[in-house]
């Protein structure tokens, strides 16, 4: 772990703007990240997976190995992960070519740091995840902000239907996780 974060910490110092997070969740954000995810998701998607703190707690919920898939955009991060999560399916290329899997995905959990990216951007990532997402899919992201971590106007013309879970105190900065779904679907995720 101390290794981890010896790696967080080196490429926060050259990648500041990708990362934007000053230390990586700790192990209850993580949790209430990977809370909705279970062996009957079927296949996951993770964005932004860093040193993969919610990786592991994705995990840990049952989810197996070979239905998770990480997009990672670091290449020291993504090396990383592939030496950690054996069976899991490592992407060292940006989020928003996750448009190109395969559609029925149950859940794309994302810790990017969503709301400082560009609008386009912004964009760019949420149509890839709903464009591979099964009716009923959940988007999960978390924000350290007091505000919804995807701008309401953008929700509104992806017609995303917004659930927003407890602040998670026990995270440096404390973190609030939001589920999207698309208007209209029914809810096929388990738990
Ligand atoms: C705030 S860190 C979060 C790391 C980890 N999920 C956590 O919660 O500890 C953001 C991560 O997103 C990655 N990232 C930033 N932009 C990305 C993009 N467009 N596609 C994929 N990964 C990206 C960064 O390299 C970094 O690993």
């Amino acid at each position: 772990m101390a290794n981890d974060l010896t790696v967080f910490v080196s490429q926060l110092l050259r990648n500041p703007r990708e990362i934007s997070a000053v230390f990586p969740s700790s192990r209850v954000l993580a949790a209430a990240m990977a809370e909705e995810v279970g062996p009957e998701t079927g296949r996951v998607i993770e964005f932004g997976p860093g040193t993969g703190k919610i990786t592991r707690a994705i995990l840990d919920r049952g989810v197996a190995p070979r239905d998770l898939t990480l997009f990672e955009m670091n290449p020291e991060f993504s090396r990383l992960l592939k030496d950690t999560f054996h069976g899991v399916r490592v992407v060292n290329a940006p989020a928003q070519e996750a448009a190109t899997e395969a559609p029925g995905v149950g859940a794309v959990i994302s810790g990017l740091p969503l709301l400082s990216m560009p609008p386009a951007i912004q964009i760019a990532i949420l149509r890839a995840a709903f464009a591979v997402l099964r009716p009923g899919g959940v988007y999960v992201q978390f924000t350290y902000g007091p505000r919804p971590p995807v701008p309401e106007t953008l929700a509104r013309r992806l017609k995303l239907t917004v659930g927003a879970g407890p602040v998670v105190w026990q995270n440096l900065p404390p973190a609030r996780v939001y589920h999207y779904r698309r208007d209209g679907d029914v809810c096929a995720t388990s738990h």
